[in-house]
């Protein structure tokens, strides 16, 4: 978005609102003591412990991605947010979904043989069938179980309600906004939406339900742009970020102490902190919360033995404020320096 564009949505906000932002940020600060303030709102969540522990797709190790049991079994394993990303079916309905296509992780070849699109990548035809393309009751026809152990069959793509309710009492949200841009193409609203859907549940400010945090993130800095400053929601947001070029955009002191105006942290990929731990500082000198990701028992980076020793390394010795994981069970839960 332009400056001169964020500058007038700011300036749309109320003062009180825009109060509230900046102490948001502020807030999420406040490291090195073993719960949040229960009176400052932060991007972790009040009251949550931190390091904070996300279930990556729910407890994706175990179960199919982004479906109920993997949802429940994270958090039965002690997340503290479990993590849905968002796609939109065809009559508008916010669905827990990675991809944009459903062949990876349902039978919608079976179902729908005839409802594909062919798409051309370097020279090569392939066929997907987009979730777009197709209205909830036809994705609840779907098994998304199957692909992932037979003993799943008949799992199904839950919508977000449906994943809220799951969640709520026991773990936050940390919702992704999955390609928010192809969908405003297609015209959908993700944010507005995702927005209108979290007040409807209850959870659309901080602190709403103490016991269900919620946190958005996206990979698009204009997604978190547009649910501050357009929308200006107050919930903590997270800027995902990617690639040697995002780095270098984000990850620098200007581009961190830009971010810190409309996000409360930022989700590098964790290689990106391997390459250069001192994100993390200079990201907490600006209020910034740091989280990686993607932590996973069955490759874990090439620099540790198992999983559980890379999450210790980068929660002890790296000093971020938590890690999306496949494997919630193996978080090691012990404070930061809290011994063993
Ligand atoms: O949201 C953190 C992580 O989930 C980003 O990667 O592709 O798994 O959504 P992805
Ligand atoms: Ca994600």
């Amino acid at each position: 978005m332009p400056e001169s564009k964020k500058a007038h949505a700011a300036r749309g906000l109320p003062a009180c609102a825009l109060l509230v932002v900046a102490s948001l940020i502020q807030g999420a600060c406040s490291f090195g003591s073993e719960t949040r303030g229960a009176d400052a709102p932060d991007s972790t969540g009040e009251g949550t412990p931190v390091p904070i522990l996300i279930a990556h797709r729910g407890a994706s190790a175990y179960a199919p991605e982004h479906t109920i049991a993997s949802y429940e079994l994270g958090i039965e394993q002690g997340a503290d947010y479990i993590e849905p990303d968002l796609q939109i079916t065809s009559d508008g309905v916010l669905i827990a979904l990675h991809d944009l296509t459903l062949e990876r992780t349902t039978n919608v070849e079976e179902v729908f043989p005839d409802r594909f699109r062919e798409v051309e990548a370097r020279g090569v035809v392939t066929r997907v069938w987009p979730a777009n393309d197709f209205t909830l009751d036809e994705i609840r026809t779907l098994d998304a179980g199957s692909w992932f152990d037979p003993s799943f069959a008949g799992a199904v793509i839950p919508t977000l309600h449906e994943v809220a309710e799951l969640a709520r009492g026991r773990a936050g949200l940390f919702i992704e906004t999955k390609a928010p841009e192809v969908y405003g193409n297609l015209g959908h609203d993700m944010e507005a939406q995702l927005l209108s859907a979290l007040a409807e549940l209850g959870l659309g400010d901080p602190g709403q339900d103490q016991a269900t945090p919620i946190i958005i993130q996206s990979f698009s800095a204009a997604s978190l742009e547009l649910l501050r400053y357009e929308h200006g929601t107050l919930l903590p947001l997270t800027l995902l970020i990617s690639g040697q070029e995002a780095a270098a955009e984000w990850l620098s002191p200007d581009g961190l102490a830009r971010a810190a105006e409309f996000v409360t942290g930022v989700g590098p990929a964790k290689n990106l902190l391997m390459a250069d731990p001192a994100v993390v500082d200079r990201a907490h000198e600006v209020g910034l919360t740091v989280v990686p990701w993607t932590f996973r028992a069955r490759n874990p980076g090439d620099d540790f033995t198992t999983v559980q020793v890379e999450m210790v390394h980068f929660l002890e010795k790296i000093g971020v404020d938590g890690i999306f994981t496949d494997n919630p069970d193996l978080f090691p839960r012990a404070p930061a320096g809290g011994g063993s």
